[in-house]
């Protein structure tokens, strides 16, 4: 996700691009298409409904993660750790941003270090499939893991974002590597997923990255943060922000992701991300598919402003959710699945916001 090594200072300023440039898509995830159906007649108790759900081999006491993003500066670190004392606090998974700086310098290991803040979530390491054409294998894969004493691995697949970087973006031979590093940290049980970044998935890919083993998939889609927005800002010369603003509205919508990727594998362990903003959102891409959404931007926001508004965040988000499970009679996150409909009213639900 970061051209570190090529310049240092860049995933510096992909934060800081993320935190006060308009870097959002004009398109949304697509999630103001549908309802939740209302249930009059619940038969639950709001109190005692059960949130929780498991991943990779950790149990979540909500069903979501903080996304990928950061950790490869002193900026990003402190980030990262506050961002692990929230999972910690709620029960929450989390992803660390591309480590690849930090396999090429070990001494930068420290900016990626939240296991003693986060002991019991399930936490993710990140490589990019852009380092895999580049020769990265099993052996980083597993250092990346052994960095963070992660659970799983994250392998983010982002063509886009890399083209738009300027690099020789090559991506032959990605899924042979990714089918290799998944066949080889299985010796080790660490479950390789493979994300994208924004951009979204169609149903072929799914079913290619099944068949190269990964357990799991974050089907990341448009709607929310636009990685071609994040790079125009980020541009050096106003030829590639011109090139990069063209790409802008790029990609598969998040709620057609999830779809192509549940239609492509009904039981594949599924995240859901690129645009969830709301409780709501969270309940209708598990209502389309997902098994659990994952947020960005918005927690970066809210990390940035303060360990306060980050916590305050969450909690209101996570009461959303019960609050659209009670509603919907939904016991438990899987009892969730197929509860949508077409939005009867799709222009007024979408002038008055996303919460419903
Ligand atoms: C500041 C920032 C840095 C990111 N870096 C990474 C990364 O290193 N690796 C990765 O897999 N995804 C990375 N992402 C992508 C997010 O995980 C997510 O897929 C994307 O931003 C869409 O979610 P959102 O709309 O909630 O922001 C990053 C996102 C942000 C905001």
């Amino acid at each position: 996700m970061d051209d570190a090594t090529r310049d240092p200072t860049s995933k510096l300023r992909h934060i800081e691009a993320c935190l006060t440039r308009p870097v959002e898509y004009v398109r949304t995830a697509g999630f103001e298409a549908y309802e939740l159906p209302n249930e009059a007649l619940p038969e639950l108790s709001l109190a005692d409904l059960d949130l929780s759900c498991k991943l990779a081999g950790r149990s979540l006491r909500a069903p979501l993660m903080i996304a990928p993003m950061t950790g490869g500066t002193e900026k990003g670190r402190a980030i990262n750790r506050r961002l692990a004392v929230a999972a910690e606090c709620h029960g929450l998974a989390l992803g660390v941003g591309s480590q690849r700086i930090a396999l090429e310098d070990p001494s930068l290991a420290a900016w990626f270090e939240v296991r003693d803040v986060a002991p019991s979530v399930p936490l993710f390491a990140n490589l990019g499939a852009a380092q895999l054409a580049l020769g990265y294998g099993p052996d980083e894969a597993r250092r990346a893991v052994a960095m963070i004493g992660a659970d799983a691995l994250f392998v983010h697949l982002n063509p886009m974002q890399e083209a738009l970087q300027g690099t020789a973006c090559d991506f032959r031979g990605v899924a042979s590597r990714l089918e290799q590093i998944c066949r080889d940290l299985a010796r080790d049980g660490i479950p390789v997923f493979a994300r994208e970044v924004c951009f979204g998935m169609t149903e072929q890919t799914a079913r290619r990255l099944a068949e190269c083993g990964v357990s799991g998939i974050d089907c990341s889609g448009a709607g929310g943060t636009s990685w071609a927005k994040v790079e125009a800002h980020c541009a050096v010369t106003a030829r590639e922000r011109e090139r990069a603003l063209r790409f802008g509205e790029w990609g598969i919508a998040t709620c057609e992701s999830i779809q192509n990727v549940r239609r492509a594998l009904p039981s594949m362990p599924l995240i859901a991300s690129g645009g969830v903003r709301s409780g709501a959102d969270i309940a209708k891409a598990i209502a389309l598919g997902a098994d659990l959404a994952a947020m960005a931007r918005p927690l970066l926001l809210k990390a940035d402003e303060s360990e306060n508004a980050l916590h305050q965040f969450i909690e209101e988000l996570i009461a959303d959710l019960r609050t659209c499970m009670f509603a919907t009679g939904s016991g438990t996150v899987p009892a969730l699945r197929g509860k949508l409909r077409p939005a009867s009213q799709p222009a007024r639900a979408h002038r008055a916001g996303r919460a419903s």
